[in-house]
Order: C-alpha cells, then structure tokens, then sequence
C-alpha cells in the first residue's frame, strides 16, 4: 500500500523582533561528513574542506588590497583582510595548491550539523509511524514538537499550547528544561496528559472505536469506544517504544468550577498511577 502524505505549514510569529531562532540543524552521518568534508589534515586528523577565500563583488578597503603578492580575481575581493589571512595561515587554515592557489579549510568539528532545510519530510504522523505513545486521536510526532520547541525556545523559557491534547508539547518541552501552561477543555485530554506525565513513554494503548462483533447480540452496530485506560481492552500495536523517561511532576492544575468534579476522579486516577 503506498504510504498517504500530508503536508501542513509551520508559521513562526513574533510580537517583536526580538525572538528566539535556533537554527536546527541535524547531526552529520559518517557518510554525508565523508563526503562534505573529503579531506584529512595530516597534522591532526581533522576532516575539512577547501572553500575559496575570495567574494564576489570588488571592494577598495583592506580586502580588496593584494595579499602576498596576489590580488583577488577580477570582480572579487578577500573574504578577510590580508592580516587575518596571515593570522589564519599561521594557524594552518589555508590550503596551498601545488599551483600556490589558496583555499581556506572549513573543518568538521567546528561545524554543529547540516541546517535542516524548510521541507520537514522526516517527521511522519505519530499514528502512521506506529510512535504513538497516547493514542489520542490527534497525539503529535514527539520529535517535530522537539524540532520546534528547540528551535524556538531556551531552556527556562515558557511554552503555551492551549490545545493541549495528549500532552506531547508539554511532556517535549518538560524534557528540555522549559517551563510550560497546558491548556484543553476536555477530561479526556487531560488524563491522558496526566496519564503520560507519570509513564512517561510507557505506551497506553490505542484510542479507537472498536466495531463491535456482527454476531454480538447487541442492538445496534454503533461503534463501540474502548476506554482509553482500560490496558486489558486496549490493542498495542508494538511492544515497546525506545527507552525515554519523561515523567513529568513538577507542576499545579488549575480549573474552572464546572470543571472541579470530574478533575478530581481523574487526579484520584493520577496518584494511582504514580
Ligand atoms: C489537535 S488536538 C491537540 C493535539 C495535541 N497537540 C497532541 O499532541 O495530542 C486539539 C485539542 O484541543 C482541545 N480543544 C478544542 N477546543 C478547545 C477549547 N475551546 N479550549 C480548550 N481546548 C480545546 C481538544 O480537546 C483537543 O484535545
């Protein structure tokens, strides 16, 4: 069966200019590093690669001046000024052709990743790649709201989701050290967030209506809706999901009046599953 795809967009908004961006990047695999970075420097094992040392565009000041007898390439100028380039060679960042071309060497380990490009096609829907750890019906990829709270956020920083549904951007943002306010009106969110703050990946079954039997004896064919913590009832579709702790404690619950009663059973439920 060909896998189905849906695209959604992820907008950024900031009341100022004053915002936090971190570039996400990704961690480099041995074979995307090899082949970026092709070459070794003898000295000191380090992988690197060569990129000019000269831009586009002619300048007048110090980096359009000649360096060690060479002018920049006509229409160009020096990315640094000859000084620096002294500096850097010095320091055994340029790399002298055998025709004395030089290049300036861009080592791997001063790199912190490949920048991740706008399309996001690693990040599938939790259900569909089988990673659910709720079974809430709309439960989040953990890793793109990790993607995202990172790149937007410091540690220490708040994090709002005023739909909070099963939790996954409160239990990511839990996990690296942001404060967070959850919000959602209904009680079966909120125990599922709950339920997945004190097991943290321990998964809790799926969310479904089950059809039931056409040979039970029951009055209608109405789908019949499991509940979401009856674990006898429940259908794993995997056995476990990849070792993570994100128990989550530290925190107070607030609710409206009309709400108090029906928080209290699912409080009452959360202590037993501490
Ligand atoms: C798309 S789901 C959120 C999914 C969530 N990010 C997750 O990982 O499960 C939307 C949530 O918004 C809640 N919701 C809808 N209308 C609301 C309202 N007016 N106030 C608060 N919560 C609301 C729903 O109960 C539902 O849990």
């Amino acid at each position: 069966m060909q896998p189905v795809w849906k695209s959604f967009f992820i907008l950024f908004y900031s009341k100022s200019d004053n915002y936090i961006w971190n570039r996400p990047v990704e961690e480099w695999t041995d074979k995307r590093a090899n082949k970026e970075y092709e070459y070794i420097e003898k000295e000191t094992g380090r992988r690197y690669k060569k990129v000019p040392i000269h831009a586009p565009g002619v300048r007048n000041g110090e980096t359009g001046k000649s360096w060690r007898g060479m002018n920049p390439p006509p229409g160009k100028h020096w990315q640094f000024a000859p000084q620096t380039l002294d500096e850097m060679d010095a320091r055994g960042e340029i790399y002298w052709s055998a025709t004395g071309n030089p290049r300036r060497k861009i080592y791997l380990d001063s790199s912190s990743g490949i920048p991740v490009q706008d399309i996001w096609l690693e990040f599938r829907d939790a259900h569909n790649q089988n990673i659910e750890i709720t079974g809430y019906p709309t439960e989040k990829n953990r890793d793109l709201l990790s993607r995202i709270i990172r790149a937007s956020s410091n540690p220490d920083d708040l994090v709002m989701d005023c739909f909070a549904g099963s939790g996954t951007t409160l239990s990511v943002a839990s996990e690296f050290g942001r404060k967070w306010i959850g919000i959602d009106n209904s009680s079966e969110a909120i125990a599922t967030t709950l339920r997945r703050f004190a097991k943290g990946c321990e998964r809790m079954g799926a969310f479904v209506s089950q059809r039931t039997s056409p040979h039970e004896n029951t009055s209608n064919d109405e789908s019949r809706q499991l509940s979401l913590f009856n674990l006898d009832e429940c259908r794993f579709k995997a056995e476990s999901l990849p070792e993570k702790s994100e128990i989550v404690n530290n925190f107070a619950l607030y609710a409206t009046d009309s709400f108090a009663g029906e928080l209290e059973d699912i409080v009452k439920q959360w202590i037993e599953w501490q």
